[in-house]
């Protein structure tokens, strides 16, 4: 596995895989890899002959200082995570190598960045929108993998790679959970224990809703999650939103396969979020 802590060098090495007509996958992290990173790596794998994954924790899209400060950082374990999922390359760049100055560059999303995420946490999509386009421009993949699991980050890439003409496929993967539901997140090991216990609420809420959802109106099942969560102790749920998972827009009725249930919560400091597509 290379692994290249620069963009020359990492662009030199590509540039050599493409003129042997090798087709470039790439999987953009920020790093304390699970198995649901490695599930991106691994549909990576089935469809080009080299995949890079860029590990970099991108300060941009953090509106939260805490939350920067205390994301796992973990890029000697990462990398032996990839070398055995049969990665080819590691991109991991310092913040100074990505960002030799601050962008002034804005984007600006519309409506995709007014709720949920975007509404919770102000400029984290400007800041995402950054450093993918940046990934992209620097890798110049065939093939760009992200979780389903960030579903709001889908849509608004999904955009980006219209608006700006990127020349490459996206493809967005199944969210991959632990045996009691939660999804695996990076930020799952700054549970407490007593906080792990807790957290498979959040998918069971989803589950419970969209049960309720077949025969139930989206009002009452969003107020009965609101309620149902809001007397959990320990979760400070932050919303729950039923919504068309591409444009994001509240879905009064359930439309099988397009509408969403997305949730947000605090347990304790760590903000966790969920989404599951009926
Ligand atoms: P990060 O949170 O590290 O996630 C990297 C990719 O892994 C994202 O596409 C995310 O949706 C996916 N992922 C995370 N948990 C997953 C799970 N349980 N199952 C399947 N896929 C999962 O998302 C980011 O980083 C950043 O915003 C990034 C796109 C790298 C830009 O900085």
């Amino acid at each position: 596995m290379n692994i290249f802590h620069d963009i020359k060098s990492l662009q030199l090495f590509l540039k050599s895989q493409r003129s042997a007509g090798n087709a470039i996958g790439l999987v953009p992290t920020m790093g304390a890899l699970h198995q649901g990173h490695l599930s991106l790596i691994s549909a990576s794998r089935q469809m080009n002959n080299i995949t890079v994954c860029s590990v970099f924790v991108n300060p941009t899209q953090f509106n939260n200082a805490h939350d920067l400060a205390v994301y796992p950082r973990t890029l000697e374990a990462d990398c032996q995570l990839l070398e055995s999922a049969g990665c080819e390359v590691v991109f991991a760049p310092s913040v100074e190598e990505m960002y030799p100055q601050l962008p002034h560059l804005k984007f600006d999303f519309g409506s995709l960045e007014t709720v949920m995420e975007g509404k919770f946490r102000p400029g984290h999509f400007n800041g995402v929108g950054i450093v993918v386009s940046k990934l992209f421009h620097i890798v110049q993949p065939d093939n760009a993998y992200f979780g389903q699991k960030d579903l709001q980050q889908c849509a608004v890439i999904n955009r980006l790679v219209k608006d700006l003409s990127f020349s490459l496929d996206l493809h967005i993967c199944p969210t991959q959970r632990e045996k009691d539901g939660l999804a695996m997140s990076s930020r799952n090991r700054n549970l407490s224990t007593q906080e792990r216990a807790l957290a498979p609420q959040l998918y069971k809420a989803l589950k419970s809703a969209s049960e309720k959802l077949r025969t139930e109106p989206s009002a009452k099942v969003k107020n009965w999650v609101e309620q149902y969560l809001k007397t959990t102790e320990g979760i400070d749920l932050e919303y729950f939103e039923i919504s068309d998972f591409e444009t994001l827009e509240p879905s009064e009725e359930l439309i099988e396969g397009k509408t969403a249930l997305c949730i947000a919560a605090f347990l304790g400091k760590t903000r966790l979020i969920d989404n599951l597509i009926i």
